[in-house]
């Protein structure tokens, strides 16, 4: 997994702008993100005295509930004979292997081997790597470096207030990080590859679109953009009105959409994705919503086209991810209306660089680094 050189990212200033000579190495946007979180599970899917089997960054991780119930992440291959961990039990504050019964605590230091019979000595090793892990907001996240105290604080997810819906969702898609954040936040393929559904190729409208980068985060507003004329923006806002449309990233991995249109509806989408593998990514979506319309008589109607919906983004996404695998390497060009791809490249590569160097909201009043409007079709 090299890193590629802040000139090589694929960052428009001009339409159609090519990218210039093969770069000597193969580009990626596969990244390594050490000293960073990411979700591991939705708090429904660990159960206490169940250890639960993960990946990140082709790490298998076991996670299990402590005695008090919270969450541990440890590193899923047991220090004795390599059996994963995952196939033990739970018993109090630890995770039994389902081996031999060697006993491991939520810091990963083995407490007791059974069979034994005389006290373990402390200072011989006999551990496994562990995870710092937190729960918040019905998912829990754990940190990517083994063995490390956490450098910052896992994103915290917005929560918009009563009278809302709220519905948590997990799903798997087969492309890179990168590939599967752009995917979430781009808008132009909206009007093709789900056309007639949310936007229509025909119908389209001139609009602006404001682009700003931060360091540690980038956003695109649309102004003035009408209500989706697709199937969707009609079941959404029957009584039409103008639209507030924001997509946001975060680092290291989390994809929000944002959608206000007249008085109808509201709509927040936060999706944070965590990359199993280099090529497999799963998000994990919480998607609050108020409407005019009670969700429960529009959740027949919406549960179907959200659906085929991500089938079709899904299967683009493997489309792609086994196109680069073909060809051995990715190659992109881009123009000014890809909006946050190239951002979100530039963001993930310079968290790669980072490590635990902490950027957080900069100073100067958190002002963008970079603020660029541009006019497109929607
Ligand atoms: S392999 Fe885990 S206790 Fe022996
Ligand atoms: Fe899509």
């Amino acid at each position: 997994m090299s890193s590629s050189d802040p000139s090589d990212l694929p960052e428009p200033d001009g339409p159609g702008r090519r990218l210039g000579p093969p770069p000597t190495k193969p580009r990626t946007s596969v990244v390594r993100l050490d000293h960073h979180w990411f979700v591991a599970c939705l708090s429904t899917e660990l159960r206490r005295g169940r250890p639960l089997a993960r990946v990140h960054h082709g790490a298998p991780i076991v996670l299990f509930r402590d005695a008090a119930g919270a969450p541990q992440a440890l590193l899923d291959r047991c220090s004795h004979r390599n059996v994963p961990l995952s196939l033990g039990r739970v018993s109090g504050d630890r995770l039994a292997c389902g081996y031999h019964g060697w006993e491991f605590d939520g810091a990963g230091r083995c407490q007791r081997v059974p069979g034994l019979c005389r006290p373990l000595d402390a200072d011989r090793g006999r551990r496994v790597p562990a995870f710092a892990a937190r729960e918040a907001d019905g998912f829990v996240w754990v940190y990517t470096t083994a063995d490390a105290e956490p450098v910052r604080e896992p994103y915290a997810f917005p929560t918009v207030g009563p009278g809302y819906t709220a519905v948590r969702r997990s799903v798997t898609a087969r492309g890179s990080l990168h590939a599967t954040l752009e995917n979430a936040l781009d808008v132009p393929h909206t009007a093709y590859l789900h056309g007639g559904l949310f936007r229509t190729a025909e119908k389209r409208n001139e609009i602006t679109a404001v682009l700003r980068r931060f360091r540690d985060r980038a956003e695109v507003e649309y102004v003035g953009e009408p209500r989706p004329s697709g199937l969707v923006g009609r079941l959404l806002a029957p009584g039409g009105g103008t639209v507030e449309h924001f997509d946001r990233f975060f680092l290291p991995g989390v994809a929000q959409v944002e959608y206000k249109i007249g008085d109808d509806a509201h709509f927040l989408v936060t999706s944070a994705c965590t990359p199993l593998t280099d090529f497999e990514t799963r998000l994990f979506a919480l998607v609050q919503f108020k409407m005019r319309i009670p969700g429960f008589l529009l959740k027949p109607v919406l549960e179907p086209i959200a659906n085929r919906i991500f089938a079709q983004d899904a299967r683009v996404l493997r489309e792609q991810a086994d196109t680069i695998a073909r060809f051995g390497g990715e190659q992109y060009e881009s123009t000014e209306i890809d909006l946050l791809g190239p951002q979100i490249y530039r963001l993930l590569k310079q968290a790669e660089r980072d490590g635990a160097d902490v950027h957080g909201p900069g100073g100067d009043g958190d002002a963008p680094e970079l603020e660029k409007t541009i006019r497109l079709q929607t």
